[in-house]
């Protein structure tokens, strides 16, 4: 296991682009007046603007500042990602990722991914690279973490009724041929995203979203049930 190297040469600037218009920066411009104090903030970004894809909290603050300050809130989870033939949606599952605090992202199989879905995410984010499965399995046990497959396999469960382990790796298969025979003999379960139309899928990357936010839900905001409510009244 390795973490990814992040190449320097991305651009981490956002622009936003309506229709045929000319593109337009976001962002703030130098910093006004006199300077703040503080080693988390970057002298480059207070004298030239902070044009990067950062919440405002952390407008002007060094990238490794930023990285450092969400590690101390980064969730339990991690996801993993089977990359045998450059999956396009891992940049959207990067991107998510460091959208829900997702504790790492871990690519399973080819070093290179497609990393314009990322939105320069990544370089705030923990991406690991595992060669094989084994690699995957093996990290995962000397971190105490269970390996929960997601895909519409025949004897999946349902995602919204199957409790999701708090130390859990929610692994998703490609575009394609879903999640490897290898990787599901791995998983203590397989979750299914209930689907009501006629498609056989839905994207990779959708259903990273999807189950991540379901980690969310069920381990941030979940409120312990008051034992009026399961009472039965006389
Ligand atoms: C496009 S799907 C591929 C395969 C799918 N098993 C099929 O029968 O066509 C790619 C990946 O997206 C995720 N995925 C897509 N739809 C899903 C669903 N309804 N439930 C759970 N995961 C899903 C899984 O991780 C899957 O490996």
């Amino acid at each position: 296991m390795s973490e990814q190297p992040v190449p320097e040469a991305d651009s981490d600037t956002t622009t936003i682009t309506s229709g045929e218009d000319e593109a337009r920066e976001v962002g703030v411009g130098p910093w006004p007046g006199p300077w703040p104090d503080g080693d988390h903030y970057d002298p480059e970004l207070l004298a030239h603007g902070d044009r990067r894809n950062v919440v405002d909290h952390y407008r002007y603050w060094r990238r490794e500042a930023i990285v450092a300050d969400l590690d101390m809130v980064r969730h339990d989870f991690h996801v993993a990602v089977e990359n045998w033939s450059h999956d396009f949606n891992i940049g959207s599952v990067v991107r998510t990722a460091n959208a829900f605090g997702c504790a790492a992202v871990h690519i399973v199989g080819k070093r290179r991914w497609n990393r314009r879905g990322a939105m320069v995410t990544d370089r705030y984010q923990h991406v690991h690279h595992h060669p094989d499965t084994a690699s995957l399995v093996a990290w995962a046990g000397e971190h105490d973490l269970t390996l929960i497959g997601v895909d519409n396999l025949p004897g999946a469960v349902p995602l919204e009724t199957h409790p999701l382990p708090r130390n859990a790796v929610l692994v998703f298969g490609q575009e394609g041929p879903g999640l490897s025979e290898e990787v599901r003999q791995v998983c203590a379960a397989v979750l299914s995203i209930a689907q009501f139309g006629s498609t056989r899928s839905i994207n990779a990357g959708a259903a990273a979203a999807i189950a991540m936010h379901a980690w969310v839900r069920a381990h941030v905001f979940a409120q312990p049930v008051p034992d009026t409510a399961t009472t039965p009244t006389p």
